[in-house]
This record gives C-alpha cells, sequence and structure tokens, in this order.
C-alpha cells in the first residue's frame, strides 16, 4: 500500500513499513524500515530531529543552520555539498560535478520494467520519487515497487538527462537504505570453485564494509545477496534485513556507519571502471536491488525471499512447478563416452526411477579434454550415436533428454574462433590470457549474441532436448573497457540472448552452471528457474554450501546431486543416504557411476527417489527452518514445510563419545493440532563397524578383508527408527526426544549411530481427524 500524505509517504508491504520524509529543504529521507505501522499518523514520532547542527557539521543552508546533509537519512546522495558518506550517485558533466537534487514529485503507479535487464514480475504497486537537479538539468527517478506476499521492495534508479551536455555516470546505485546501528551483525558468503557460499559474520564497524565483485560474473567470491542483523537475532527470532541485486556481472555493496553511528546500505553495479555516457535526452536504468525486513529472525527474511524468488523471479512456465529427478553422466564418465557407455547409464537411471538424463559436456567436437571443441557446437555422433537417438530412447524409457553447452566460450581449434578472432575478449595490445584454456566471447556484439542464439537453438532442436545445462567455467580478462561499460554491455548482451532463447523455447527448463556457483544470482534465476550450485558433491561440504544458499535462495532453484561414496573433490567417504540427507533439500539428481552400484547401493537409491517424489513438492517448494549455522557448530538442523508434513534433516559433523539427548524440534506446524514422527530408515554398511563385527560372529572376520566387502554388497545395517506422535507446540518447544546416540557399547535398532559426516531425515506429518 502507498499512502502519500503532506511529505509524508508510507509504503507497507503485509507486515514491513518504510517511511519516507521529504523535508524543509527538499531532501529526502527514509526516516523508518521495519515492521508494519499502523497509521501514517506515526510518522512525526519516527522521523529524525535535529534541533542543532552537530559539531563541525555543514550547514546546507543558512535559514536553518540545524540542517546539515551528512546528519540526514538521505535515500539519495552526492558529493559536494557536505554530505561525507560515500555517495550513490557520482555524476560529470562538462558544466561541472556538483550535482545536489531535491525532491520534485512522488507518485503511484502501475509497476515498471526496465527495458534491458530482468524486472520482477507481479509488483502490486509502485512509488516513483523524482529528484530534480535544476541547475545541470537532470532528473532521477528513484522506483519502489511492492510486494506484499513476501514483505519485499524492490528498487531501481533511473537517470535522466535533460541537458544539452553529455554526463557522464561513474556511480549509480540502485539502492541507499539509511538505518541506525543496533549492534549490528553483516552476514555475507564468500567462496571459491568447490568452496562456494560460505557464510561470513562479522560485527557491523565504523567506516565501510564492502561485498563486490570484478570478476565479470556476479562470482563464487561474494554472492550478491547479504544480510544485516541485530546482534541477538538468531534464525529464530529477532530483526534481521535480507539485500539483494538483480544482475550477474561486477557488483558493489557497502554498508557504511559514520562516526554517529548512522548506517547507510548500497548495492549496485560496480563502480570500478564504469562510466557511462548519456547523451543529451537519454536515460540509464540501474538494476534492481531487492530488500525485505523480517522480525521473525534469518528463517523469516529467508523465506520471504524464498517466496519472492519463486513467485515474483522465476518464469512463469516453471513458477511452482515441480522439477524433475536428473541423471547426469559427467562425475561418472568426464570426457570419456561412447554410445554405449551413454546407453548402459540411460537404463540404469531410467531402472532407478531418474526422469530426466542429462548428457553432460563432450558430446560435440574434437573435445575429449577441456582444451577443444567450445564453439563448434556440431555433435560427435561417433562418441554419442547422435543426440536426436539418444532422446528417443531416454523417451523409451519414460524420461526426458537434456544437454549441456558453455555457449559463451571458445577453444582455439574451432571454426568459430578461426572466422572471427575479433569476437574473442581480448584488448589491443595483449594476448588474452587463458582460464580452463578457453577465451570468452564478446557478449556485448551483437554478431555474438546471434552466433549464441543460434548454437543454442540448433542444439535444442537436433532432438526432443527439454533441459539445457548452461555453464560458464572462467571469468572475464583482457577486455578493452575504454568505454567505460564494457561489464554492462557484455552483460545485457547475455541477458537479450536469454530473454530470445527462453521465449522461443518457453518449454525447457534451462540449469544454470558456472563451474558452479560462479554466477549464482537473481539476474539469471530470472532466466533459468535452477542452479547447479557447485561441483562439490561431498555430503559435508554440499550441507555447509546449501545453507549459505538458502540465505538468500529458495530450495527450488538448488540443484543437488548424489554422487559417488568416495566424493571426487574431497575424497571423503560417506553412505549414499547421507548424501541424500543433504541433495534431497532442493531439486535433486544422480550423479555417480551406475555401473558401480551393487544391488544394496541400487535398494538405496530406489528407496531414495520414492521417498523423494512422495515429498517433492515440499522439499522443493517448502518454508525452510533451520537452527544453527554448520560451519561453527558440530550439529545442524535442517527443515522444509508446508505446515501439514515436514521433512528435517540432522546432520553431525563429528562422532563425539556418549553424546547429549537429541530432540526433534520442528518449526512451522500448527500449534494444536497433532502430528506423527518417523526416522526415515537409512541402510548403514557393515564395513563402518570395523572389528567390532566380530563380536557377533562366530569365526573370525578380517574387517579389511575380502569377505567383508563380499558381505557388503548384500547386507547391511539398518539404522533405529523414531516413531511417535506430538503436537505442532511440542515439536516447536524442544521436540520428541530421540534414540540414544551410539556411546561406544552395544549396537541394535534403538542406537543412533550419525557417525562423522552423517545424517538423518524425520518425517513428520500432520494426524488426520479419522486418525486422532
Ligand atoms: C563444470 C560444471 O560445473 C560441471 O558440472 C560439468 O558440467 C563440467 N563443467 C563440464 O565441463
Amino acid at each position: 500500500m502507498i499512502e502519500i500524505q503532506g511529505n509524508n509517504i508510507l509504503l507497507s508491504t503485509l507486515k514491513t513499513s518504510l517511511l519516507l520524509h521529504v523535508n524543509e529543504i527538499g531532501k529526502v529521507t527514509a526516516d523508518y524500515y521495519g515492521s508494519r505501522l499502523l497509521s501514517l499518523d506515526e510518522a512525526p514520532a519516527l522521523i529524525r530531529k535535529y534541533p542543532y547542527n552537530q559539531g563541525d557539521s555543514i550547514t546546507y543552508k543558512d535559514e536553518n543552520p540545524a540542517l546539515c546533509l551528512d546528519h540526514m537519512k538521505l535515500i539519495s546522495s552526492t558529493l559536494g555539498k557536505g554530505d561525507y558518506f560515500m555517495p550513490s550517485l557520482i555524476l560529470e558533466s562538462s558544466k561541472g560535478t556538483l550535482f545536489d537534487f531535491l525532491f520534485e514529485s512522488a507518485v503511484a503507479l502501475s509497476p515498471t520494467i526496465l527495458e534491458k535487464l530482468p524486472s520482477p514480475h507481479g509488483a502490486q504497486e509502485e512509488l516513483v520519487i523524482t529528484l530534480l537537479e535544476k541547475a545541470m538539468q537532470i532528473r532521477l527517478e528513484l522506483h519502489y515497487q511492492l510486494f506484499d506476499d513476501s514483505d519485499v521492495i524492490a528498487c531501481y534508479t533511473k537517470i535522466i538527462n535533460e541537458s544539452e551536455e553529455e554526463v557522464t555516470i561513474r556511480k549509480a546505485a540502485s539502492l541507499q537504505l539509511p538505518l541506525v546501528n543496533h549492534e549490528m551483525e553483516v552476514w555475507s558468503t564468500y567462496g571459491n570453485w568447490t568452496g562456494e557460499l560460505n557464510i561470513d559474520k562479522k560485527p557491523l564497524t565504523f567506516g565501510r564494509t564492502v561485498i563486490e565483485s570484478l570478476c565479470g560474473s556476479s562470482s563464487n567470491r561474494h554472492n550478491p545477496f547479504f544480510l544485516l542483523k541485530n546482534k541477538d537475532a538468531s534464525y529464530t527470532q529477532g530483526e534481521v534485513y535480507g539485500f539483494n541485486l538483480m544482475y550477474s556481472s561486477n557488483f558493489e555493496h557497502s554498508i557504511e556507519m559514520d562516526s554517529f553511528q548512522d548506517v547507510r546500505v548500497q548495492l549496485g553495479i560496480s563502480s570500478t571502471g564504469f562510466a557511462m555516457k548519456l547523451q543529451p535526452h537519454e536515460n540509464f536504468e540501474t538494476p534492481f536491488a531487492v530488500m525485505n525486513f523480517s522480525f521473525e529472525g534469518i528463517n523469516g527474511m529467508s523465506s520471504d525471499m524464498h517466496r519472492f524468488v519463486n513467485e515474483h523471479v522465476i518464469l512463469l512456465p516453471f513458477r511452482g512447478k515441480d522439477r524433475p529427478i536428473a541423471y547426469n553422466n559427467w562425475e561418472a564418465t568426464g570426457f570419456s563416452f561412447n554410445a554405449t557407455k551413454l546407453r548402459s547409464l540411460m537404463k540404469k537411471a531410467a531402472k532407478l526411477g531418474t526422469e530426466l538424463f542429462v548428457l553432460d559436456d563432450a558430446w560435440f567436437s574434437t573435445r575429449n579434454d577441456d582444451k577443444h571443441g567450445l564453439g563448434d557446437w556440431r555433435e560427435n555422433t561417433k562418441k554419442t550415436g547422435g543426440i536426436a537417438n539418444l532422446a528417443k530412447e531416454a523417451k523409451k524409457l519414460g524420461m526426458k533428454f537434456g544437454i549441456w553447452m558453455e555457449p559463451e566460450m571458445v577453444n582455439d581449434d574451432t571454426p568459430v574462433y578461426r572466422d572471427h578472432p575479433d569476437w574473442v575478449i581480448k584488448d589491443l595490445f595483449h594476448q588474452p590470457s587463458r582460464g580452463r584454456n578457453q577465451f570468452v566471447l564478446n557478449l556485448g556484439l551483437k554478431e555474438v549474441q546471434d552466433f549464441v542464439f543460434q548454437s543454442v537453438s540448433d542444439t535444442l532442436k537436433s532432438g526432443e532436448i527439454s533441459y539445457l545445462k548452461w555453464d560458464y567455467n572462467r571469468n572475464i580478462t583482457d577486455y578493452d573497457n575504454r568505454n567505460g561499460i564494457f561489464f554492462y554491455q557484455y552483460i545485457t548482451g547475455l541477458y537479450s540472448v536469454l530473454r530470445r532463447l527462453t521465449e522461443a523455447f518457453p518449454d525447457v527448463l534451462f540449469e544454470n552452471c558456472a563451474s558452479g556457483g560462479n554466477r549464482f544470482d537473481l539476474g539469471m534465476l530470472s532466466f533459468f528457474p535452477q542452479s547447479w550450485l557447485s561441483d562439490d558433491t561431498d555430503s559435508y561440504q554440499r550441507t555447509l554450501i546449501q545453507e549459505g544458499a538458502l540465505l538468500g535462495y529458495p530450495l527450488s532453484v538448488s540443484s543437488n546431486h548424489v554422487a559417488a561414496k568416495t566424493s571426487n573433490q574431497m575424497l571423503r567417504l560417506t553412505s549414499l543416504d547421507t548424501k541424500f540427507d543433504t541433495a534431497c533439500f532442493g531439486v535433486l539428481g544422480y550423479e555417480l557411476d551406475l555401473g558401480d552400484l551393487n544391488s544394496l547401493d541400487i535398494k538405496v537409491i530406489q528407496s531414495q527417489i520414492q521417498y523423494y517424489k512422495e515429498h517433492r513438492h515440499i522439499l522443493q517448494f517448502g518454508t525452510v527452518y533451520q537452527d544453527t549455522t554448520y560451519f561453527d557448530h558440530d550439529e545442524k538442523m535442517m527443515e522444509a514445510t508446508d505446515g501439514k508434513t515436514a521433512i528435517v534433516a540432522h546432520y553431525n559433523k563429528i562422532q563425539k563419545p556418549n553424546p547429549k539427548e537429541s530432540h526433534l524440534q520442528v518449526f512451522g506446524l500448527q500449534e494444536d493440532a497433532l502430528y506423527t514422527y518417523t526416522t526415515r530408515q537409512e541402510s548403514i554398511a557393515i564395513q563402518k563397524f570395523g572389528n567390532l563385527i566380530n563380536y557377533t560372529t562366530p569365526f573370525h572376520v578380517n574387517p579389511n578383508g575380502t569377505l567383508i566387502s563380499i558381505l557388503g554388497k548384500y547386507i547391511d545395517m539398518k539404522s533405529e527408527v523414531d516413531q511417535g506422535v506430538a503436537s505442532g507446540k511440542t515439536f516447536a518447544h524442544l521436540g520428541p526426544v530421540l534414540s540414544q546416540e551410539w556411546s561406544g557399547v552395544g549396537y541394535d535398532d534403538k542406537v543412533r549411530l550419525m557417525s562423522d559426516f552423517g545424517g538423518r531425515l524425520y518425517t513428520v506429518v500432520l494426524k488426520t481427524n479419522t486418525e486422532a
């Protein structure tokens, strides 16, 4: 709801309000952002008071010496008039560098969309505040879109050059939100290949905290999502602000606290090397930034952000739509396979119950390693037996068929590289550097955009293909940024290709992949409904990655695969069930050599898939609750629920001697209703028990010998099963007591053996009236 009354403007979503105020000198401030206000009548109580100028601050206008910009909660700021925060806007023109914008109007209108950048859809209302710099003839529009169902406000800024001079934009933040420090903490994520999305927590201190990427992608170094919270807020309670940017290239977010403990949060395109020149009467629109406030802890903020992405970012054909369970051949075969191997994997994958066969890298051209073939998308029929045939075979087996591409890249043994050396990103003087032996095509060029569109279209038409994994395995170097907008042109070029492709192939499910989570952001999610978060399929590492992702992104966008027991990346051995305990939170897939499975493994996977299919919608679209950050705790709980059913995982980092009593705490249930709970029984390898096996056998068995490994293919131990009934209230309080943990003596079905890096799943279901 937008209410404009006198100098006050109140923007309210279902549970939050943002109060804007036009002060007596025509500057616009945001004096309050928090829980929803009852009435605009509360405004005077919340607006900052200025009785005296503070110390050595600069007086903006002699008529009112109390007013200085440095101390105002400005929603947009520039250099040169006494505001010493980092400005949200830096402009230059031949007339000068001082720009002083003043309020012109505030109007509510129907939601607009950006011309070149992705926009959220389904906003209820939009407010536009227009500011004018009279002398320089520049207008500034600050757009605020309201999303009631997710309590999100999405903002962008438009700069309109109404002068007859060229104006250069050096910096244009999408959002500036002023706050006051209440012992705040900043949580953001950092990472690298196979170690993406680690949660970093730090107290907000004086000066600037900057979260940014200069990689040419939003990058796995620092994701554009971050949160600010009250020091005492936890996952389950307290005040939390969440922020994100709908953009996939270089970004710059900062949280600056000045000596008065005034805080300004800024999100936007990176200003490093940025210089957008506006000719007379041209304009520039920034990407959308989004913000949320929740007083229900990190879980509250996250579930708002999840709803926002599911409802307002994901494209319509996939909005709320269950995603298929994939089998992908990458970790099984790498670059080396033939048609027989693929067919055999496909048959086995179908038998297990997977629904989509994905042929990964190396199906084309001369690609038998990572040095060749990118950019030459002619299929290598010798290796595949024909894409169309494979797709047909998948169909016969009741599966869909999908394929991998890395459309923005080239190797130098391809016709496209030879014929169009100028399409590769490079400057005038230097030899471009390789990353994974490849170069990047300049998507800023229209010819390249057409080439990429054509390559992907042709591939998608080469058979019945319903899924495409879009990879991007290196970051950008060697660019010629003399015009100051190289990265902006690259990313808007990419968006225009993605727009054309998703319009031409609306039913194809695209999976965003960039060596894992290198371009995991709201911009890419606007076109691609799901994302490969990381090449790390180790269950422990993956739990860390998924908990980082879930802070700002929903389950439905995170594609997670169960891979071989010994992780390719960490060489850590965990059971298939442990891997499932993590991978099932999101879009499940499998990625191991199915030829290596024994009959027990097959049964284990079949039962996982059956379980996942029963609870798929909750595991992909449920509300998420977490209790701690696994990185700095030994145990962790993760839950997905629709209020009637909850799937709860317990993760255990290190096996402890005589662990304390464990409880099954569950959130988001109806307090006064009864629910049943059951452990999803896991398969535990007999080898796990080492020499203890000899306590039960009539003859000596070498725990490392051949006999045990043969037996282990057919016999396993079953985990404990806890079962019972409790009310939603009891679950939320502490929850039922679980079986006693393994403490070194005795093992039977009453003992809960979690192991190092182990897990367990619990199914909690509302008792129906007839049962009650
Ligand atoms: C990196 C991806 O993240 C992997 O899943 C796989 O597709 C390889 N690229 C293929 O080269």
